[in-house]
């Protein structure tokens, strides 16, 4: 049996002793993708969206358009370990918009957001599977904002049942992104909008917690610059996220509808 060639442990796998059988029998193989058909596994705890599960720097379409951010995510998972679990080092990927994308959308925020997860989760795999570091939580998720604020609003929508299983569900995501050592905040903030003080205080409380447990990063990704952060999220918040974050800003044409049609 030969190493499949698209194992990302391909180079190390004698970590596990089992250098040609890396399929199901194998631990590192099972750990990462599952046993089933292969998509189960730590790859399926992180809840990032299929179409970005290939992403990593190697195919990263950013480099032409926005070489400052390139070099950003570049040096980011050159070390992405020291980055996330040492240093910290949130990010805010935002739009710059111009007049021919004047919202900056499809510059390759999320993609490179979650190239970075991506790579830690490998790199974290790997160092637990050395046994160099232990591993007790999920290291990694991708939640987009919205799908947050509406998990917190459901608490107070339908029957009684309904909320009470709505709190349920609303508290573990909570506490999931309060503990997760890499988080990704997708599209936070929607332009001329405003939270609901109730959501301003739990976003706050969730930030504040990241901020000061001092072991994991955030990575925000945003169509709104920083001043317009403060309107939609509040001053709190947009001074919390400018305190933990480096910011990093993505110009140029909306990609999106050509790689629908690729
Ligand atoms: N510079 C680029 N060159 C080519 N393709 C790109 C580039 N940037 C992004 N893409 C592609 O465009 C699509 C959208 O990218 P992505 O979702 O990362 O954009 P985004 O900045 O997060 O957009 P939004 O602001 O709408 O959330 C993806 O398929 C991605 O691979
Ligand atoms: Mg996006």
């Amino acid at each position: 049996m030969t190493l499949e060639k698209t194992c990302v442990f391909a180079d190390t796998c004698k970590v596990a002793g089992q250098e040609e059988h890396c399929n199901f029998t194998c631990y590192p193989h099972a750990f990462m993708h599952g046993v089933e058909n292969g998509s189960g596994g730590l790859w399926a705890t992180t809840g990032v969206p299929n179409k970005y599960k290939a992403a990593r720097l190697s195919n990263l379409p950013i480099e032409e358009a926005n070489p400052k951010a390139y070099d950003i995510a570049t040096k980011y998972v050159n070390s992405v370990l020291k980055f996330v679990i040492e240093k910290n080092a949130g990010l805010f990927l935002y739009s710059v918009p111009d007049e021919n994308n004047p919202f900056g959308t499809g510059t390759g925020k999320t993609t490179t957001a979650v190239t970075i997860l991506n790579h830690f989760i490998i790199e974290r795999s790997r160092a637990y599977l050395r046994g160099e570091m232990e591993l007790h939580e999920n290291p990694a998720i991708f939640v987009k904002a919205t799908e947050l604020q509406n998990s917190f609003n459901a608490q107070f929508r339908g029957t009684r049942e309904m909320q009470d299983n709505a709190s349920i569900r609303y508290y573990k995501l909570k506490d999931a992104i309060k503990k997760t050592e890499l988080v990704v905040l997708d599209d936070i903030a929607t332009r001329n909008s405003r939270i609901s003080e109730a959501f301003e205080d739990e976003l706050y409380e969730i930030l504040d917690y990241r901020s000061g447990q001092g072991k994991g990063a955030t990575l925000f990704t945003s169509n709104v610059n920083m001043e317009e952060l403060s309107k939609c999220l509040g001053d709190r918040i947009a001074s919390r996220i400018a305190g933990m974050t480096v910011k990093v800003g993505f110009k140029g044409q909306d990609n999106r509808l050509d790689s629908l049609f690729k």
